[in-house]
């Protein structure tokens, strides 16, 4: 849902060439949230100390690739060797939410044709209607049709009327006349090698390079509030003459940073400043800031996460971290440096041909590290992230599951051993539909909201609705320092590394392991549920051994794949344990390959989906050796009663008598019911990959999708 990327450097000579390369390096790590269009902007010029620098801004419809041949073809206009001892650039790659896919749509956006403010925003800003008429009639011209044009052109508005303020100041004026969600980077050729940086409702981090290392790690923010231009309701949009200042309020005055050989190379020169040169001849600092820490990671591992209302600012190298105060402001007063635990090799495709067949042939290795010290020999199941609230959990009345697409999934995979283990209520909701009815929800609670990205607004905004009605939190993400995760009480990382294909495939089958290993923690203090608990442990020790068998079928499924990739549709059936895998397979088919595809719970066959079985309609059935079995081979009956030849997804045991006459049947091994469904989603996801291959899709960038969905 778009990437937001920029760079800046203070006495880190670069040449243009190293800067270009860096933000569109940045934009090629974050593709997979959107790839509509892409776009930076850089200095044209060296003239640091000129009140009125230019700047170069190249934009381009399409993938980051097209804006690289764009930026060749623009070199000889650049000069690629002039070097900048001091620079900043900002980049984005764009998901289309408001405007068509065009260059003119592509950010960074503008405040004039002299781009004197430059921005580039994640995420929807809700009241840009009312903001552009303000503007409109203080004769701004617009050239776009998005939301995120209005940001560029406040600022100079304000900047306009009020020369005197700082580009800090500036940026928080313009942040507080927007309604909405974002993530913002702004840069400026009025404010030469200055960048600020905000977020609300959007991720965003600071990678921080230096050469001196950072030893402590609380960064202290300062506190900015009442600055009004406009009213916030649109409706009552005032002008600014309403326009008030107040001082900042400043909040701990800690020192944050000391050279690595303990003598202070860095010093607090005011409490508002959290790295800051003491001697510029020996000071070199590179900042990096990004929607992810994928962008960031093979810079520096050393990144700030900030959170909603935060503003960070360099200027003279100094990084420094202020709040805005909307409402009382309740939020944290510390910024805490973190160190990056992913390997940039984890974010790399390796010898596989699309990061989704990487993710899919990484499920042996991802499951491991989703149960690693947590499924422990001694047969103990252990989640540190839960453990304080346990007693509390064991306590509530219903648990319930909000998530998006895959999650929502993985939910349904696991609501029935939930209900078995803990025998309590076990709800399952999508996230929108939680919030459109409004669910009553009650202290006695505990709601997971589980997320890969952690960031999806709907899931979000659900969590964000339970908290104050009392409930107990838990999110299940796959992404440390997430909204998700941050915001809610306590958590399981689903802990599969990071998944860049936008198709959500590793990181579903640790969701299901995850709340798994819950389930196992609820029922650890239950002797009449001992037995159970064991068969199911043990199978999670055999699973990746078991998740390399079912690999071995990707020839097979290639094969099968080849005689189905023109099809129009497939019906993907099975029931009991085994549903949330139609379920699954079905949405990786019509996301991957656009084919129509639709996964059916066989015990509703016979209410309407078996008029259209045919001999020509393509179908697919999960049928497995479990308590559904009989009802399972049923369905299959009837199908082949009307002639149909479905594909056959069968555990081991399943009778080689009752699946006689099947063309296609692909066995996987035998587990434990409840750990099944692992199993016989992999086949379609291994399919899903062929059929959109074979059709010549996009395997990671499916049409239309982004893979952190951060609007509603
Ligand atoms: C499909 C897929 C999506 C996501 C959904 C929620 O392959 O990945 O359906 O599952 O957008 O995303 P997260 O899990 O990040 O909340």
């Amino acid at each position: 849902m778009c990437g937001i990327f920029a760079y800046l450097n203070f006495l880190t000579p670069k040449k243009r060439s190293e800067i270009v390369d860096i933000l569109v390096q940045g934009l090629q790590r974050m593709e997979y949230r959107g790839y509509d269009s892409a776009g930076i902007a850089i200095d044209g010029s060296n003239e640091i100390e000129s009140p009125h620098s230019s700047v170069a801004l190249l934009r381009k419809a399409g993938k980051v690739s097209v804006l690289s041949d764009f930026i060749k073809e623009s070199s000889s206009d650049l000069d690629m060797d002039m070097e900048y001892n001091i620079h900043c650039g900002i980049a984005h790659t764009r998901w289309a939410t408001h405007g068509s896919p065009r260059d003119v749509n592509s950010h960074p956006h503008r405040s004039n044709d002299k781009n004197e403010f430059l921005v580039v925003h994640n995420g929807i800003i809700t009241n840009y209607r009312e903001i552009k008429e303000y503007l409109e009639k203080k004769g701004h011209k617009f050239e776009s049709e998005t939301d995120t044009e209005v940001i560029a052109k406040l600022a100079q508005h304000i900047h306009d009327r009020y020369p005197d303020f700082s580009f800090r100041q500036l940026v928080e004026t313009v942040i507080q006349q927007l309604e909405g969600a974002f993530a913002l980077a702004f840069k400026s050729s009025r404010f030469p090698g200055q960048l600020v940086a905000s977020r609300r409702g959007s991720p965003l981090l600071v990678g921080i390079k230096s050469n001196s290392r950072l030893q402590t790690n609380h960064f202290p923010v300062s506190f900015s509030k009442g600055r009004r231009f406009m009213s916030n309701h649109a409706t009552h949009l005032r002008d600014e003459t309403s326009f008030v200042e107040t001082p900042n309020n400043i909040l701990d005055l800690s020192i944050a940073v000391r050279s690595s050989n303990g003598s202070a190379k860095m010093e607090i020169s005011d409490s508002t400043t959290a790295v800051r040169p003491f001697d510029s001849d020996d000071w070199e600092v590179e900042y990096f800031v990004a929607s992810d820490a994928a962008a960031i990671i093979e810079h520096t591992k050393q990144v700030l996460f900030l959170e909603d209302d935060d503003v960070a600012f360099v200027e003279d190298g100094a990084l420094t971290i202020h709040r805005i105060s909307r409402h009382a402001d309740n939020g944290e007063q510390k910024r805490e440096v973190k160190l990056l635990e992913m390997e940039l090799q984890e974010i790399m495709k390796g010898s596989f041909k699309t990061y989704m067949q990487k993710e899919i042939f990484e499920q042996p290795d991802s499951v491991v590290n989703t149960m690693r010290g947590r499924v422990l020999p001694s047969g103990q199941v252990v989640l540190g992230g839960i453990k304080e609230y346990l007693p509390d959990i064991k306590r509530c009345r219903r648990l319930i599951m909000v998530a998006c697409g895959t999650s929502y999934h993985s939910a349904i995979a696991c609501r029935q051993i939930l209900e078995e283990l803990s025998e309590l209520p076990v709800v399952v909701e999508l996230a929108s539909d939680f919030l459109d009815r409004e669910t009553p929800i009650f202290r006695d609670d505990v709601c997971l909201f589980i997320s890969q990205s952690g960031e999806t607004a709907d899931t979000l905004l659900a969590l964000r609705y339970c908290k104050p009605r009392g409930a107990l939190t838990i999110g299940v993400t796959n992404t440390v320092g997430s909204s998700i995760c941050r915001e809610s009480h306590c958590g399981i990382h689903i802990n599969a590394g990071p998944e860049i294909g936008v198709a959500s495939t590793k990181a579903y089958t640790s969701q299901i392991l995850s709340l798994l290993m819950f389930a196992l923690t609820l029922s650890d203090d239950r002797i009449s549920m001992a037995k159970r608990r064991e068969e199911i442990i043990d199978a999670l020790n055999d699973l990746p051994e078991l998740i390399r068998e079912v690999l071995q079928l990707d020839e097979k499924v290639l094969d099968i794949a080849k005689q189905i990739y023109k099809e129009k549709s497939l019906l993907i059936m099975g029931r009991g344990l085994n549903f949330a895998t139609c379920l699954e397979g079905a949405l990786k088919i019509k996301e991957l390959s656009y084919m129509h595809c639709e996964g059916i719970m066989s015990g509703e066959l016979k209410h309407g989906p078996l008029a259209m079985v045919d001999e020509f309609l393509s179908i697919c059935m999960v049928v497995c050796n479990d308590r559904v079995y009989k009802k399972s081979l049923n369905a299959l009956q009837q199908v082949v009663a009307r002639k149909g030849a479905p594909i056959i997804i069968a555990d081991c045991t399943v009778p080689e008598g009752d699946l006689a006459g099947m063309k296609h049947i692909l066995r996987v091994p035998k587990t434990v019911d409840c750990v099944q469904n692992i199993l016989t989603v992999i086949p379609l996801q291994l399919l899903s990959y062929h059929i959109a291959e074979l059709n010549g899709a996009n395997v990671d960038r499916p049409r239309n999708l982004a893979k952190s969905v951060t609007v509603e």
